[in-house]
Parts: structure tokens; C-alpha cells; sequence
């Protein structure tokens, strides 16, 4: 298959690797969530994404507290938490005791964000960093050495069930090939679908966030089995 901005694929059809499922809990159907998140655990997830959003860095309110508390309780994935707040280094021993297994922060967000992904490190988690539809990876290459988890966002940040953003994968392209360099992993999320994740695999993602195509979804295993099908 041709990747998308019509170069040669990066990934060659045959070594496209093992991806992975991170079902976006915002979008669940939260009068439910601790059914919706048993269902999803048992459907053949691969993490839970927790969007935590401060009504400030984005122009919403996402997961907090209560809601982690409800996914450690309903699952034993891995929490993949996803932090769209201004200063996130004030909160990382709360995030870590909460039961994070990845961190993400937005660096733009922090006034250290090497600070705020050592922290990470230090307490044995994941770093990463999201990058926004308008982030350069000029902006981020400083960082790239540090940080374990590349989050390419795909959307414009602050609210589930968007459209994919076209315009985002030539930088994941770039990022694709970084990631073999600095050896992280590559997650995208923002619109995800059977429709566009095998040509993002060819880019080198490896790991997807996917909301709103599936939750609402009659049957989480099957859905979950389209996604790794459609790769
Ligand atoms: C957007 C969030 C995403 C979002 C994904 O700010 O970071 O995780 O909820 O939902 P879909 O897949 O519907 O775009
Ligand atoms: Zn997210």
C-alpha cells in the first residue's frame, strides 16, 4: 500500500509491527462506566487512555480523579493517561499514585518539561509527550531523547469524536522514522478508524487511541478484532 503523502511506505507491508489499543475512556458512555470499562478491558485492549483535561490548557473538562479510580477498579490495563493541563509537573506523584502506567504531558504546557518527564522516569513510568496538530518536531527534538511514548495528536486537543486531520501525517512520517532513532513508541490519537489506522501503521504507529469508533459500538471485541484487521 502507498502511504498517504504518496512516498514509498515506511513500514514495508511485511514488518508492520504489533499494534496496540488504547480506548479512549472519554468517550464511553460514562451513566455506565464501570460496565463500559470491564467490557472494554475484556474485549482485547491493549491500555486505557485517560484524557485529563484542566478547562484551561483545552477548553473542556476530561477524567479526573473518579474516573481512574473506577478504571483501576474495572481493569488490570495498563492506564495510559493523558494530561491536557497547564503545569503538569505539580501533579505527577498524584497521577503515579493514582496508578498511571504512562504519563503524557504536553511540553508546551510546562515550564520544565525535561524536569517533568525525569520525574516520570523516576517513578518508574512512561514519559511522553503529545504533540499538538501544530507542533513542529523542531519543537520537541530537545526532548526526544527523553521520553519513552511520542503521542502525535491527530485532532486538535480538547474533545472527543473530531475528524482525523489529514494534514498530521506527513510529520508522522517523520516521527515514524525517530522512533526506530530514539526508540519510543509512536501513538496517534485524534479520529482514529478502520479507515485511516493501516495507513498510519505504515508510518510506523504502533499504538492507537480510539474513542468514538469504539464506543457506541455493539460488540467491543469485534470492533477492536476490525481494528487489528484493517492493519
Ligand atoms: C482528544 C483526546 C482523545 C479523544 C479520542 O483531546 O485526547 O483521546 O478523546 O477520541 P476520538 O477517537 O473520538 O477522536
Ligand atoms: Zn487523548
Amino acid at each position: 500500500m502507498e502511504n498517504p503523502i504518496g512516498n514509498k511506505p515506511i513500514v514495508n507491508e511485511a514488518v508492520i509491527k504489533e499494534i496496540a489499543i488504547h480506548p479512549s475512556v472519554l468517550c464511553a458512555d460514562h451513566n455506565i462506566l464501570a460496565n463500559e470499562i470491564r467490557l472494554v478491558s475484556e474485549a482485547g485492549a491493549d491500555y486505557l487512555h485517560i484524557d485529563v483535561m484542566d478547562g484551561s490548557y483545552v477548553p473542556n473538562f476530561g477524567c479526573g480523579t473518579e474516573v481512574i479510580k473506577v478504571a483501576k477498579a474495572r481493569s488490570e490495563l495498563p492506564l495510559d493517561v493523558h494530561l491536557m493541563i497547564k503545569d503538569p509537573g505539580r501533579h505527577i506523584r498524584f497521577f503515579c499514585d493514582l496508578g498511571a502506567r504512562i504519563i503524557t504531558i504536553h511540553p508546551d504546557a510546562a515550564a520544565d518539561a525535561e524536569g517533568v518527564l525525569a520525574a516520570i522516569k523516576g517513578y518508574g513510568l512512561t514519559p511522553g509527550i503529545a504533540l499538538n496538530p501544530d507542533t513542529t518536531i523542531e519543537d520537541v527534538k530537545k526532548l526526544l531523547p527523553f521520553v519513552d511514548h511520542v503521542l502525535a495528536m491527530t485532532v486538535v486537543p480538547g474533545f472527543g469524536g473530531q475528524a482525523f486531520m489529514e494534514s498530521t501525517v506527513e510529520k508522522i512520517t517523520e516521527l515514524g522514522k525517530l522512533a526506530n532513532e530514539y526508540g519510543f513508541t509512536l501513538c496517534v490519537d485524534g479520529g482514529i478508524s478502520r479507515s485511516n489506522i493501516k495507513k498510519l501503521a505504515l508510518c510506523g504507529v504502533t499504538n492507537f487511541v480510539v474513542g468514538s469508533a469504539l464506543f457506541g459500538q455493539e460488540d467491543y471485541t469485534c470492533a477492536i478484532k476490525a481494528l487489528r484487521e484493517a492493519v
